[in-house]
């Protein structure tokens, strides 16, 4: 089943691929966003014209002018998706909510709206012609849709020129520890998200702003950090690059609700659906810093769960803080954790029934 789109890519495929020997050794153990496919796909948007120049071509370095808006007033949005061996075949999870997404994000940065069959497009057919890069074993390819800014201009408004770009890279675990749980660092000095700001929204400069509290993190000897709400220091938003979850002694799921300052993540949605399936009841209410502190200690609180495209659901097994660290239902993967991400991974792979149809299959 492919996309209809509105716009068809010309096709110029690489006159040099990968050779199957470098291929075997860049996808033994490919990491996370280091190795790349052979190709990419460009779409330019120019204000007149709109979409046009849509490519699928060998992928390499692009041209912009050193007064390209993107670089001065950062005008960038992406997104994040993955394709993954199902069978002797390819597929894509839910590529449709990327899609809106990404032309929800386009719209609070003033850009131009993609249509949605041809993001879809774009990606099918760049998987379809890099398929083979997908790593053996439990690895994916990620896919990086993402648009920017390309007009040389310095004045301070939207750009009447874009670039759409897909590029894909071959990935194993996001995590280094890959199942281990992984630990968080409570970032107290800086937040992530503002009401009325970018919070919901996938654009790049969420991230550079969210990238010295990582920083912190790391230098904690920390995975991730976690982010809480601007306006009172009190409420858990998120992780720099992941939703969270909670999970109680009785069973039950919480999830910081969406109200603009977070990511609305899909792997959320989805792990939201699939808890409540199983009749786990979920519940997308604040929960505060010293709640979660005050649960784990007493017990109440047994599991926490990071969830996103790159992680998949990783589980939190430690939390460090300036005044002190704690850890959660003993610093292990915990049942529900573990349930919900078998779920979740063996419908991305075709081993589970896709009840509610999020597999899309490209190949
Ligand atoms: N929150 C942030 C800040 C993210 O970067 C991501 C990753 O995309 C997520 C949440 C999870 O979103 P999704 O599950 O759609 O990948
Ligand atoms: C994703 O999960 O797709 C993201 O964009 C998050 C980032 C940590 C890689």
């Amino acid at each position: 089943m492919s996309a209809e789109p509105s716009l068809s890519l010309a096709r110029k495929l690489h006159s040099a691929p990968a050779s199957a020997d470098a291929l075997a050794a860049m996808l033994e153990n490919p990491g996370f966003g280091r190795v790349f496919t052979d190709h990419m796909v460009t779409i330019r948007w120019s204000e007149g014209r709109g979409w046009h120049d849509a490519q699928l071509r060998p992928r390499e370095p692009l041209t912009l002018d050193p007064a390209a808006a993107v670089l001065h007033y950062a005008q960038e949005i992406f997104e994040g998706l993955k394709a993954y061996r199902a069978g002797n075949g390819v597929v894509l999870f839910r590529p449709e909510q990327n899609a809106r997404r990404f032309q929800a994000s386009a719209a609070r940065l003033a850009m131009p709206i993609l249509p949605e069959s041809v993001f879809i497009h774009s990606i099918e057919e760049l998987v379809k012609v890099d398929a083979h890069w997908i790593p053996p074993g439990d690895g994916s390819l990620y896919l990086r849709p993402f648009m920017f800014a390309n007009e040389a201009f310095l004045g301070v408004r939207p750009a009447a020129e874009y670039l759409f770009v897909v590029i894909a890279s071959a990935v194993g675990a996001y995590f280094k520890g890959g199942n281990k749980a992984v630990s968080v660092w409570l970032s107290k000095d800086y937040t992530r998200a503002a009401a009325g700001g970018t919070g919901a929204t996938k654009c790049g400069g969420n991230y550079a702003a969210s990238l010295i509290a990582q920083a912190e993190a790391i230098e904690h000897g920390c995975d991730q950090v976690v982010f809480l709400d601007a306006a009172e220091h009190r409420w858990v938003e998120e992780l720099g690059g992941m939703n969270v979850f909670f999970v109680f002694e009785d069973g039950s799921l919480l999830t910081p609700p969406l109200g603009g300052t977070i990511l609305p993540g899909i792997t959320r949605d989805s792990v939201i659906t699939l808890a409540r399936r199983q009749g786990l009841a979920v519940t997308e209410k604040r929960y505060s810093f010293e709640e979660w502190q005050r649960d784990a200690k007493s017990g109440k609180l047994r599991e926490a769960f990071a969830c996103g495209t790159a992680a998949v659901v990783s589980a939190i097994g430690e939390v460090k803080t300036t005044d002190g660290n704690f850890t959660i239902g003993g610093g292990t993967p915990g049942p529900i954790t573990e349930k919900l991400k078998d779920q979740l991974v063996k419908i991305q792979r075709g081993e589970m029934a896709d009840e509610n149809k999020w597999v899309r299959r490209v190949l």
